[in-house]
């Protein structure tokens, strides 16, 4: 059904930056009215200011999501504020990059508290509102790793594929009861994220192209909130990895690791750094991370859609011929 949005209360987890403050905004332009968490208070306080601005009632509950108590109380909070929510975006996460071995064990974990543990305790408390109204949306930022995978990120994509299928069972479960779970799987976008990376790796990283804008999720999850779907890709990149992985699996993860080791890293060293894993950064409070360069998107993009279809087909190339020897090696011929 499609849904107004004057007066609808969402919760909007991780919105101190990126998506979860250009969703925020969307929302608040929309004339819905947000409840803004995260940890980092002052960037949140900002983001209320300039919600408000636009004529809506916006309130900050500093939250760090790995604690589920801090969650529930994130729910409390904005019942008592508004006497319920509508919504509840599962949107905080955190991304670490590094070689299995190199990644420090409780890194590793804390990756998993924040983005999957932090979505089970959001959907827990957003659920249990949601059952005493008998409405409500939840929606679930997992991503393009939600689908597929590359090297370094095992931490990041094992959360995301957790949320995803996370996501799809309690969907199942909460069938016909009015609650919708919907699932956004963005490619990569141009946020604070990337400043705000744990990276073991031993080289300073950047997004790899194409590299989208955090407006353009926001979008997404509005047009999700309106008519609630099962999961949407934002970026075509997003869709297309997801088509190849299913169609060439071998052949999409040479070419993704070929992609990452030639695009992931800059020439430049880095000192290991967990990055906002166990605390937030002052650093990147803004929507954009600054890797947008609009002008040159179109460039990059023709470029690296046309690298990635050349490898694939030459490793298709590959794979047939191995393929056609080993049935005539079958056939005898
Ligand atoms: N950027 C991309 O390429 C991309 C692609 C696909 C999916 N995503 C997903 O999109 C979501 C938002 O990321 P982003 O790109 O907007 O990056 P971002 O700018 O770094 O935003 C991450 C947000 O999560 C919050 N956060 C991190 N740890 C938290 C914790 N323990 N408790 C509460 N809040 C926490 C951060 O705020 P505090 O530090 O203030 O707590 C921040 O508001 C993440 O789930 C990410 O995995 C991003």
């Amino acid at each position: 059904m499609k849904r107004a949005w004057k007066n609808r209360v969402v919760v909007v987890t991780g919105a101190s930056s990126g998506i979860g403050r250009a969703t925020s905004l969307a929302l608040a332009k929309k004339g819905a009215h947000v409840v803004l968490a995260a940890r980092r208070e002052e960037p949140l306080e900002d983001l209320a200011r300039e919600c408000e601005a636009l004529g809506v009632r916006a309130i900050v509950v500093p939250t760090d999501v790995s604690d589920s108590a801090a969650v529930q109380r994130l729910a409390e909070e904005a019942r008592a504020a508004f006497g319920h929510f509508d919504a509840w975006i599962n949107n905080a996460g955190v991304y670490l990059m590094g070689r299995l071995e190199e990644t420090p064990d409780d890194a590793f974990r804390q990756v998993m508290e924040t983005n999957f543990f932090g979505t089970v305790s959001g959907a827990r408390a957003a659920v249990a509102q949601f059952r005493r109204q008998g409405f409500g949306t939840l929606v679930n930022v997992s991503s393009t790793f939600g689908t597929v995978a590359a090297p370094y990120v095992s931490a990041y994509v094992a959360s995301k594929h957790a949320v995803r299928g996370f996501s799809s069972s309690i969907r199942q479960e909460l069938l016909d009861t009015g609650i919708s779970v919907c699932t956004v799987l963005p490619a990569a976008i141009d946020t604070p994220l990337w400043q705000h990376t744990a990276n073991y790796t031993g080289w300073r990283i950047r997004p790899v192209e194409p590299v989208y804008t955090p407006e353009r999720v926001a979008r997404a999850i509005l047009r999700v909130l309106r008519s609630p779907r099962h999961e949407v890709f934002v970026g075509p990149a997003a869709r297309s990895f997801a088509a190849m992985h299913g169609l060439l699996p071998r052949t999409f993860e040479r070419t993704m690791h070929g992609v990452t080791e030639a695009q992931h890293f800059e020439k430049e060293r880095q000192g290991h750094t967990s990055g906002t894993l166990f605390r937030p950064m002052a650093e990147g409070t803004g929507t954009s991370g600054g890797y947008h360069a609009a002008g040159k998107q179109w460039l990059r993009r023709l470029l690296l859609a046309g690298g990635v279809a050349t490898a694939a087909l030459s490793l298709r190339r590959r794979e047939t011929r191995g393929l056609r020897a080993r049935v005539a090696q079958v056939l005898g011929a």
